[in-house]
């Protein structure tokens, strides 16, 4: 049994141990789960390259841990219990032996369809347990699952599609949300025009909709089950073969694909999650992320699921039929564990305390956040109404690139303080440092975040890019991995996640690159330029401030504000559309013609005192700023 830490003496000491031997910590973790062959060494690393290997030589496959392992002592155990977008419609669970049966039976209809170890796999299917088991079916088989957000748009996902080179893509033909039923077949249609690797499409009937059918390509998910059985042994992988991709977002409009491999992920999320959560048997733990990012990934599919645990995945939206449902689905299911994101807390505690008292809440231990720093009214509004002052709340500090939670409290072992994500995991060796890159030591002081020893679920490299791997992550500060966040730590060492200092913005716990969102809106017939910042906002932590230069004078602002917004969603998708269009006549920029997006952020913010603004007299065009200022009072 992977290790669970019982205590804060426990959790000092294996702290302590694993900073001191972390090959022998890690070693210790990974003889819990099952292997084909045991690694030789347990890791080779250096971070210039970087080249990060774990479990060197070992062999297995991940979804014997998640399922076959399971099945003597937990065959008939709820593994997923799924529920759908409409209240009304039965729930659906899989036990450990249904799962397992499921898992194979899809693996074998992804080799019936030419799928081989190695070949990519796009996903973009919503939160339907098909989406689970395919994941974890093209992991029987070695496929590498690349899934992509179900709300992105088709040129968003033809880019993903042909960054990797995927083979085939996974749909349903649309996706219910809340009251709207939303296209996703189309979308891949649209998307596959212009992908040339694409051989076939397979897709899920789930709402019902119409849609177009190309006989070449186009396969159907249920007729293609009835011609397979579910007996379909573990492609046998190697530790450090590639497990998936997942892109995120980066300073350059084109996404990053994240790269994760085998072994080490298995072993850390499964370690994270017991630990952090401080999972049960017998728990009901419920994770509200989509499959589409990586909470997803590793804290509803694999990590639960190669723990052994009962894992809820749900269709929904938290606000239909109302602002209830997410607690009425805990007492439904009685929920143990919640985990879920910060916006998603705000934007219930607007809608008022009627949507929580008619519920129980009683089943509840442990409640999570993840995806954004979370703001001191909505952590005690948590706290009281939904944990009822009993449920410690780990606030999770990780990345698409960690592949797992790095520094947060472990409920009821280690100390909590609001807006802190608190300590490091076991094995995880996070530093601040200085613009200079010099670690600073001590309490009660500021720095960029970075982490200084690998950990096992740490990204390999960026798909087909490798250098940019390493200029992203590896080359501003030497010899450590820089996470792009600022970060406090306090007098009593824990630390707080103060936000990006690059060019992301987090929008409702989905980052979003400026870059991209630019490409977005300059596709628009009309526009010259443009710069988008972040700025802050009650519900969705921070939104899109779009500063746009047009060709010549503009007759209607709200209609190519709208036409604008429109073009950003279709390009780019709806999460990224601006809240705020501000038409400029010219940008703040520097003499090399960069842009000041400083200056851009605090007048965004509603900052409308040039002093405050820096020295903008070595500007190329100082007076701008003023004309911006001016300009931003009607927004
Ligand atoms: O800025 C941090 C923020 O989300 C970023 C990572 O985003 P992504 O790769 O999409 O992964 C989100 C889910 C793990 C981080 O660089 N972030 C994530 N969790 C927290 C957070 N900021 C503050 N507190 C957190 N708990």
């Amino acid at each position: 049994m992977t290790l669970q830490i019982r205590s804060l003496e426990e959790y000092n000491e294996v702290y302590k141990q694993s900073v001191a031997q972390p090959e022998q910590f890690w070693a210790e973790q990974a003889e819990t789960f099952q292997w084909h062959q045991k690694w030789d060494k347990v890791l080779e690393w250096e971070f210039d390259t970087p080249d990060v290997k774990w479990f060197v030589g070992g062999k297995l496959n991940i979804t014997e841990n998640c399922l076959d392992r399971h099945l003597a002592e937990r065959g008939d155990q709820t593994a997923i219990i799924w529920e759908p977008n409409d209240p009304n419609a039965p729930a659906k669970t899989y036990t450990y032996k249904e799962l397992h049966s499921e898992v194979c039976r899809f693996a074998n209809v992804l080799k019936n369809n030419g799928i081989k170890k190695g070949d990519r796999v796009c996903f973009y299917l919503p939160m339907v347990p098909e989406m689970a088991i395919a994941v974890l079916a093209c992991a029987r088989i070695g496929a590498i699952h690349s899934v992509v957000f179900a709300g992105f748009s088709a040129s968003s996902l033809a880019d993903r599609i042909n960054d990797a080179a995927c083979k085939m893509v996974l749909c349903s033909d649309g996706n219910f949300r809340g009251k709207k039923q939303i296209p996703v077949k189309a979308v891949v249609d649209e998307a596959i025009a212009t992908c040339p690797s694409i051989e076939t499409v397979i897709m899920l009937k789930h709402t019902g909709q119409e849609v177009a059918w190309n006989e070449k390509t186009d396969k159907n998910w249920a007729e293609e089950l009835t011609k397979v059985d579910n007996v379909c042994p573990a492609e046998i992988m190697d530790s450090e073969d590639t497990l998936f991709i997942l892109y995120t977002s980066g300073s350059t409009g084109k996404p990053k694909g994240v790269q994760h491999s085998c072994g080490g992920y298995m072993v850390y999320t499964t370690f994270s999650f017991k630990n952090v959560f401080q999972y049960q048997d017998g728990d009901v733990y419920w994770c509200t992320a989509d499959v589409g990012w990586i909470t997803g990934h590793s804290y509803i599919v694999y990590g639960p699921l190669a723990a052994g645990a009962t894992t809820v995945m749900f269709e929904g939206v938290p606000t239909f039929p109302d602002a209830g449902r997410f607690w009425e689905v805990c007492d439904k299911h009685k929920v143990n564990i919640f985990y879920t994101a910060p916006t998603a807390i705000r934007a219930l505690m607007a809608k008022g305390l009627e949507y929580v008292t008619p519920y129980k809440l009683d089943t509840l231990k442990v409640l999570g956040t993840v995806g954004e720093p979370i703001n001191e009214e909505a952590w005690h509004w948590y706290d009281e109404h939904i944990g009822k002052k009993n449920c410690p709340i780990v606030d999770t500090w990780w990345q698409t690139e960690t592949g797992g939670i790095m520094i947060s409290p472990l409920a009821n072992i280690t100390p909590l303080k609001p807006t802190f994500a608190t300590l490091p995991l076991p094995g995880i060796q996070p530093v601040l440092v200085n613009a200079e890159g010099e670690e600073i030591e001590g309490n009660d002081v500021e720095g960029y975040l970075c982490i200084k020893f690998p950990w096992p679920s740490m990204i390999r490299t960026t798909w087909g890019d490798h250098e940019r791997c390493r200029n992203v992550y590896f080359n501003r500060f030497k010899g450590k991995y820089f996470t792009g966040d600022g970060c406090r730590r306090d007098e009593d060492g824990m630390y707080r996640i103060i936000g990006r200092v690059d060019d992301v913005i987090i929008v409702s716990g989905h980052n979003l690159g400026t870059a991209e969102i630019e490409n977005g809106i300059n596709q628009h017939a009309r526009v010259v330029e443009s710069a988008v910042v972040g700025f802050p906002h009650k519900i969705k932590g921070n939104a899109v401030y779009a500063y746009i230069i047009c060709d010549g004078d503009i007759d209607d602002v709200d209609a190519l504000k709208k036409e604008i917004i429109g073009t950003v969603s279709k390009e780019v998708g709806p999460i990224a559309k601006p809240d705020k269009i501000q038409f400029v006549p010219g940008l703040p920029k520097t003499r090399s013609g960069k842009i000041m997006r400083r200056i851009l952020r605090k007048i965004a913010g509603g900052d409308r005192d040039t002093s405050n603004m820096g020295d903008i007299s070595t500007l190329l065009n100082p007076e701008i700023v003023a004309s911006v200022i001016e300009g931003a009072e009607a927004v």
